[in-house]
């Protein structure tokens, strides 16, 4: 009786020891997890990004490439994509050498090309095996691009854990490493306060000192950005921002609405941060 109570006693600190370690261990990767930065950038910009993020979680990192380089003026690799999409053509890349088993979080980086992830990244998808994987998107762009990219990656890669993610115009690059501090701290890659912003008023008719504005923020951008119709404001610590309804027209001569951030920083000129459609 008394050996079956050792026995017991024995066993039940076992399994208390067990638990204690598996616990520790979740606990590690939660806290702590793991990140790997990964990422495509032609010209460098997502790339300053990228070095951001690996800078402030102490990630592994990998940079992407084709193994004929993208290296063509900006029109060249317009006509180049175009050809390859035509012929529903993947570029080749240079060989991978990681374990994604190997890391808790997928940090993936990567220009906006027509509106989605570049070409390169589209390949990696076809490569590497993402599912179960949690994966941080992050990109940059000349007017946007993040939203309607994120939804292309959850249809590529359904079985990943696809999270919240952070994009900078390619304009506002010195921007990117106070907002990739709010970023991560706001989803908890990070720890430390940072300031709640409140909501956006509620859409009213623009003024004409709003179209003024709206003018000076996207008045010099390489293309027409549409008319503004509503705006919403909020007020912050660092000045206003702008959110404004705008209708323009798409290819085919339909009527589109998109909506178009603008951010006047006290005493800055007013800059528009991204256009979502
Ligand atoms: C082929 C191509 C297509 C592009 N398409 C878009 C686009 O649809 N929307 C956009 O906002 N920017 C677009 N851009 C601009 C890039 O997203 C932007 O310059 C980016 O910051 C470049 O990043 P990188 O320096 O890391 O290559 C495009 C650029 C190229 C070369």
């Amino acid at each position: 009786m008394k050996k079956g109570l050792t026995l017991l006693a024995v066993l039940l600190t076992l399994i208390g020891c067990n638990s204690q370690k598996k616990s520790q261990t979740e606990d590690d990767s939660v806290n702590n997890p793991k990140c790997l930065v990964i990422y495509y950038s032609q010209t460098g910009t997502t790339q300053k990004v990228a070095e951001e993020l690996v800078r402030m979680l102490n990630a592994d990192t990998l940079r992407i490439e084709a193994e004929q380089p993208y290296n063509g003026t900006y029109a060249e690799t317009i006509e180049r994509c175009k050809k390859e999409m035509g012929n529903e053509e993947l570029p080749k890349l240079k060989p991978i050498n990681t374990e994604l088993e190997d890391y808790d979080v997928v940090f993936l980086g990567y220009p906006i090309w027509f509106g989605t992830y570049a070409r390169p990244i589209a390949s990696l998808l076809t490569e590497v095996d993402f599912a179960g994987k949690k994966v941080v998107p992050f990109c940059t762009f000349g007017s946007g691009g993040l939203e309607t990219s994120i939804k292309d990656l959850k249809q590529a890669i359904p079985d990943a854990q696809i999270q919240t993610g952070y994009g900078i115009r390619n304009a506002r690059i010195d921007k990117a490493p106070a907002e990739v501090e709010r970023f991560l701290k706001e989803s908890g890659y990070l720890t430390g306060e940072v300031e709640k912003l409140p909501d956006f008023s509620p859409q009213q008719p623009v003024t004409k000192e709003d179209i003024s504005l709206f003018d000076m923020a996207c008045g010099d951008y390489t293309y027409p950005l549409g008319t503004p119709v509503t705006v919403g404001k909020r007020q912050t610590a660092q000045g206003t921002d702008y959110q404004f309804t705008v209708q323009s027209k798409d290819n085919n001569d339909n009527p589109i609405e998109a909506t178009i951030y603008v951010t006047v920083e006290n005493g800055a000129k007013p800059e528009f941060t991204k256009v979502v459609r």
